[in-house]
């Protein structure tokens, strides 16, 4: 299955001819999974091998602005700088939008800005392609559901399609080859104290994305045959713990689901390693702080920077022992 023969079906036979507006736009947030996709079960299609289970950052994240140009090609500014279309980014990009053009001479102006660093393991491709597709959606005006939409930009980036709700939300992972069930949905339940204190500890690129990561430790990784077993406990225990708020539960889980997906890449060969010196400092110092009865943890993800789990009461303490640290209140956006 390819990814046209999906949006096909989303369509039911076919795109629009001609988008409906001149200009589109939309916001979608970044978020951090609580329980990790990590591999997939169809690589073009990017269908996961689990479900997992993230939470939303409401004010970081992206905001696409679309409008259609009369030139020969697309042109791509991120916060304002023009970028090639020589380079990654650009490319993955215009593969995607490839996907949706009614017709080969058709092409955008495409303005982003993104409020979190680009490819550091803060989830900005998520929000990056739940937001074009939100933007496409509104150029279009093709009026698609949320649900269709978390479909459409899974075709960009797995983690994209948990980028169009704020709070808690449920990436099904689904059994269908073609995918249509294998979207997100968002948990109904508000959890106002919750805090995520970003500790960026290195804004520098990745050295190796979480697409071919992923793949690598599917293909090569002992312990990976544990992970989706691993991935059924702990969405069950998260679920479970956001329904009757037990936080040290909660962040337990997820500190532990990190630490476990990373082990899987660390076992891959040759091996994968996002954790720079500084990494491994503050994991040992959150360690410290609860062991002296401080409730913080961690989740980590293809990246050095760490994303700590606190509640409110514990703010300030924890932003003397983390001066740096940025703190989103995760449902008061
Ligand atoms: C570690 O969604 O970036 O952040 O589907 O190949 O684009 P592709 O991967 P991507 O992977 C995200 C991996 C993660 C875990 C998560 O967000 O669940």
């Amino acid at each position: 299955m390819k990814k046209a023969n999906v949006i096909d079906r989303i369509f039911h036979g076919g795109l629009p001819a001609s988008p409906r507006n001149q200009k589109g736009l939309a916001f979608a947030p970044t978020n951090i999974a609580l329980c990790k996709y990590w591999g997939k079960r169809d690589i073009e299609l990017n269908l996961p091998v689990t479900s997992s289970l993230s939470i939303a950052l409401p004010d970081k994240g992206t905001m696409t602005y679309l409008s259609l140009q009369d030139k020969a090609t697309d042109t791509i500014l991120v916060n304002d700088e023009e970028i090639a279309l020589t380079t990654p980014f650009a490319e993955r990009l215009v593969c995607y939008l490839d996907l949706f053009r009614p017709k080969k001479n058709w092409h955008l102006h495409i303005d982003i800005k993104i409020n979190i660093p680009i490819a550091a393991g803060l989830a900005s491709s998520a929000s990056g392609f739940a937001s074009l597709v939100a933007a496409l959606n509104d150029l279009g005006a093709w009026s698609l559901t949320k649900q269709q939409l978390s479909i459409l930009a899974r075709l960009g980036s797995g983690s994209a399609a948990r980028s169009f709700w704020m709070g808690f939300v449920e990436w099904n992972a689904g059994v269908q080859s073609d995918g249509m069930d294998s979207f997100a949905m968002p948990l109904d339940i508000e959890w106002p104290e919750l805090r995520v204190g970003i500790l960026t500890l290195s804004n520098k690129e990745k050295p190796i994305s979480s697409r071919e990561a992923m793949q690598r430790t599917v293909n090569s990784s002992v312990l990976y045959s544990a992970w989706p077993k691993k991935i059924a406990q702990d969405l069950a225990i998260l679920k479970q713990a956001i329904h009757v708020k037990n936080f040290s539960l909660l962040a337990g889980t997820a500190e532990s689901n990190a630490l476990t997906m990373h082990a899987t890449m660390l076992s891959s060969w040759p091996p994968i390693c996002y954790s720079l010196p500084e990494t491994l400092a503050a994991m040992r110092k959150v360690w410290e702080l609860r062991h002296e009865g401080l409730e913080v943890y961690f989740t980590q993800d293809a990246g050095p920077n760490l994303k700590l789990l606190f509640l409110e009461k514990n703010q300030a303490e924890l932003t003397e022992a983390f001066p740096d640290m940025e703190v989103i209140s995760v449902f008061e956006g």
